[in-house]
């Protein structure tokens, strides 16, 4: 089992969705609202559309069962990105659908309609994820969708698949890569990867840059304005504020240089110098010096649509008319990221919202945090030095009575558990739904189960076998 024989599988997948898009066939892409799964649908949607389908788009946070209703009415029903318990959710309410996923579980001997990269003994957290196999999908369909892949690298970025040494892409990703260069959206180069590349004044880039989080100036701009004007680099350029893109080489160099001893202040600095300089994707259709220039801002923005609600925006940001979007997806963006910054301020400062359980921190994000929001800000606070080596389980009660909760392995050496199994095995005993990654899961549970999911955690967390 491996890359081919996956491959084998999403080529037959493309040949069921070909011929149903060329008799005209209605079909229902139901997709998760991560920038993942985003991009998944557009791909998808876009390849239907060419072939002669009909589509239909839903984006949900979870497979939701009274969000089930009417898919029978299709004649496929497309799951992206949905996760583990698809199979029982649907049950037999749809005669004919197929999923897509990169989630790992404890159950890998799942259903024949669910191609999972794992279940073919690919690496569903670095080496492919929901978007990248749609992308095959759509290759499989007509090989002049490959024009579709600069799409696929945006969801393999937002989805933090580009771990590796120097931040590249690898496995299947990297074969969608290289369709994206062929195809002449992508342009690979090496430089500084701070949030904002071609959009932010050089002080800001420091500061908003959270992977990796750099003590004393990741948050506080004072100290990056001071930083770079002692490093001698001009801000400003005939009044105009100069981004890491319009610095020479030389002073890539010297702003690196000067950033690097804030960098060993981490207790596990080895190898985040690695993280501040490595390949980074440029869109090269878009415009220069906006949000869509740089792939992996472009996933943010994704990632902010599909996490406050606008899920048709980045669908359309991704195949429809861009004129009429575009400030709008700025605008979403700005909001997404005001209120992270708002939940990471009150967090780290107001009493009571950090609880230490052995080697796991819990945040208790009630009242606070948005349930959408959980997620990213669960990825964030995972850069935090303070929560380095630990597992963070980040919380927050939703408005039907459930707790929602994200769980995160910090930075350097954590408990040797894999997350997504984890949680999955936890939610069979409380009830609720839940899974994931080996670094990354969530979780949903009924609030009066809460304390006893959260406790069970921690133990196994803390090698309970129970
Ligand atoms: O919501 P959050 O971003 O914390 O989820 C972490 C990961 O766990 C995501 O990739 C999500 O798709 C996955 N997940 C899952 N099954 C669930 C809930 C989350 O696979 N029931």
């Amino acid at each position: 089992m491996g890359t081919d024989e996956l491959r084998s599988r999403t080529d037959e997948a493309a040949s069921m969705l070909l011929e149903l898009a060329k008799e005209r066939s209605n079909i229902l892409l139901y997709s998760h609202n991560d920038a993942d799964g985003i991009a998944s649908a557009s791909i998808l949607a876009k390849s239907i559309e060419r072939s002669g389908g009909n589509f239909t788009i839903r984006v949900a946070p979870g497979i939701l069962h009274q969000r089930l209703d009417n898919v029978g009415d299709y004649d496929l029903v497309v799951f992206c990105g949905l996760g583990i318990g698809i199979v029982s959710a649907i049950g037999s309410s749809i005669h004919k659908w197929t999923a897509i996923d990169h989630h790992k579980s404890n159950k890998q001997d799942h259903h024949d309609n669910v191609i999972n990269s794992w279940s073919f003994g690919v690496d569903g957290s670095h080496d492919v994820c929901t978007s990248s196999m749609a992308f095959l999908i759509a290759r499989g369909m007509e090989s002049s969708n490959r024009d579709l892949a600069w799409i696929a690298v945006v969801g393999a970025l937002a989805d933090r698949q580009d771990e590796s040494k120097g931040r590249i892409l690898t496995g299947i990703n990297k074969l969608v890569l290289d369709d994206a260069i062929e195809a002449g959206s992508v342009s690979v180069s090496k430089d500084l990867i701070m949030y904002g590349r071609e959009t932010q004044p050089i002080h800001k880039a420091i500061g908003t840059t959270f992977s990796p989080y750099i003590p004393g100036l990741t948050g506080n701009f004072d100290a990056c304005t001071g930083l770079v004007t002692t490093a001698g680099i001009n801000q400003k350029d005939n009044g105009r504020w100069r981004t890491l893109m319009d610095l020479s080489e030389k002073e890539k160099e010297t702003l690196l240089n000067a950033v690097k001893p804030y960098l060993s202040r981490a207790s596990t600095s080895e190898g985040l110098v690695d993280e501040l300089f490595g390949e980074v994707y440029s869109l090269v259709k878009e415009y220069q010096y906006s949000s869509f220039t740089d792939a992996r801002e472009f996933g943010t923005l994704l990632n902010a649509c599909g996490r406050t609600g606008r899920q048709g925006l980045g669908i359309a940001l991704c195949i429809g008319d861009r004129s009429a979007t575009a400030s709008e997806g700025v605008e979403a963006l700005s909001q997404y990221q005001s209120a992270l910054g708002k939940y990471i301020q009150v967090i780290l400062t107001e009493h009571g919202r950090i609880l230490e359980r052995q080697n796991v921190g819990i945040i208790v994000g009630d009242g606070l945090v948005d349930e959408n929001m959980i997620g990213p800000l669960a990825t964030i606070l995972s850069e935090v030095e303070r929560f380095t080596k630990k597992i963070l389980i980040v919380r927050t009660s939703t408005d039907e009575s459930h707790m929602k909760c994200s769980v995160r392995k910090g930075k350097g050496p954590t408990a040797d558990v894999e997350l997504g199994p984890l949680v999955e095995s936890v939610v069979e005993q409380t009830g609720g739904s839940g899974g994931g990654h080996p670094a990354a899961a969530s979780a949903r549970i009924p609030i009066s189960r809460a304390e006893e999911f959260l406790s069970k955690v921690v133990s196994k967390i803390n090698g309970d076998p129970n």
